[in-house]
């Protein structure tokens, strides 16, 4: 990957006072439960990955995974145990303090489930406050909070002490803070989970809103999988400190790498998630209906109307050159089956 921001090497990270010889011993072979029984947990197990600019990689899995210890690795929170990790090509372990703290001032924002305010400022004072941090005056400080006020939709609001604020327009405040700085790195730990489910979805589309416009690095972290389809272009899925599969949601619903992912993907719509283009026939453009459709659609968005139809229907790029085909029968497949009766 040419252009990537973030890129991890054999990363590991195992807690314990042995954690660095044991490492070192198993000669990159890290079986948990050894480590277990010699007093180590491991948090992170052999992790190697690029994040490319302005991709958003979306970690998931359950509780205890490691997900937030993967990404305490990158952000450089703690120490990873073994692996090389880059950030814009720099190698991460040999940053000095003044260098690790310029990175995290100004290149990297962060965002976690708790919103972790200030009580006794206001909400634009909270958000102006790093900035303040950086040596930004007061006055100026406050512009750019107000922009940023704007920019996640709490104008009106600025006034407001958090305990004034519901749970969403709180976390609001926490995503519009660490924007402030402006960082080309976004971290983002479950910072939807906590919030009710309707919020939840809100914020889910707001932030993709504000991706669309911000086009950041973003490593976004969930337990959720719904979560993970909705706001990714890649995801990770991680089980016991290791990443069983990383792939775009459509091919981890059309090819699930391990029983573990399979499971994940038993329950999901793929009509929402699968575009025309993740399941058309590039070769068969022959003896087709009259019928286009784009194949950036949803499933979800075109199947009644190609279903409609007797003959397999034309799919068309932006420019409207065919690029394939889709018959009815491969729509009714792909909506109905393979779920749940596929083991
Ligand atoms: N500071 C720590 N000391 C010891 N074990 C830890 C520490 N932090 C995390 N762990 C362990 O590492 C594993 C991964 O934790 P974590 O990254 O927090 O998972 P997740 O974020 O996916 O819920 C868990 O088994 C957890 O108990
Ligand atoms: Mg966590």
């Amino acid at each position: 990957m040419s252009n990537s921001v973030i890129k991890c090497e054999n990363v590991f990270k195992i807690f314990g006072a042995n954690a660095k010889k044991m490492l070192q011993e198993s000669n990159g072979n890290v079986d948990a439960k050894t480590f277990q029984e010699n007093g180590c947990i491991v948090g992170v197990n052999n992790a190697s990955f690029e994040v490319a600019k302005g991709e958003m990689l979306v970690v998931m899995g359950l509780s205890g995974s490691g997900k937030s210890t993967l990404l305490r690795c990158i952000s450089r929170l703690t120490d990873a145990t073994g692996g090389k990790i880059y950030i814009e090509g720099q190698d991460l372990l040999e940053l000095n303090n003044k260098e690790l703290i310029d990175l995290r001032r100004n290149k990297m924002g962060m965002v976690f489930q708790s919103f972790a305010l200030l009580p006794h400022k206001t909400v634009v004072e909270n958000i102006a406050f790093p900035l303040q941090i950086k040596g930004i005056e007061i006055e100026d400080s406050i512009t750019k909070a107000m922009d940023m006020v704007k920019l996640v939709g709490l104008e009106g609001r600025e006034n407001y002490f958090p305990r004034e604020l519901s749970g969403g327009q709180q976390q609001r405040v926490g995503i519009a803070r660490s924007l402030a700085v402006e960082p080309d790195i976004w971290f983002l730990d479950e910072p939807f989970s906590a919030l009710d489910p309707l919020i939840r979805k809100e914020m889910q589309d707001e932030f993709l809103r504000l991706q669309e416009k911000l086009q950041k690095t973003i490593m976004f972290i969930t337990h959720d999988f719904d979560e993970a389809l909705k706001l990714a272009d890649r995801i990770a899925i991680m089980k016991d400190g290791i990443i069983e599969q990383l792939d775009t949601p459509a091919n981890i619903v059309l090819n699930p790498a391990t029983e573990y992912v399979r499971k994940f993907t038993e329950e999901v719509p793929r009509e929402k998630v699968l575009l025309i283009e993740d399941v058309m026939e590039k070769s068969d453009t022959k003896d087709l209906s009259e019928l286009k459709v784009s194949k950036d659609e949803t499933i979800e968005n075109v199947a009644e109307k190609i279903l409609s139809q007797d003959k397999s229907v034309a799919v068309i790029d932006s420019n409207n050159k065919i690029v394939g085909s889709i018959n009815p029968t491969k729509i009714i497949n792909t909506v109905f089956g393979g779920r749940k009766n596929s083991s």
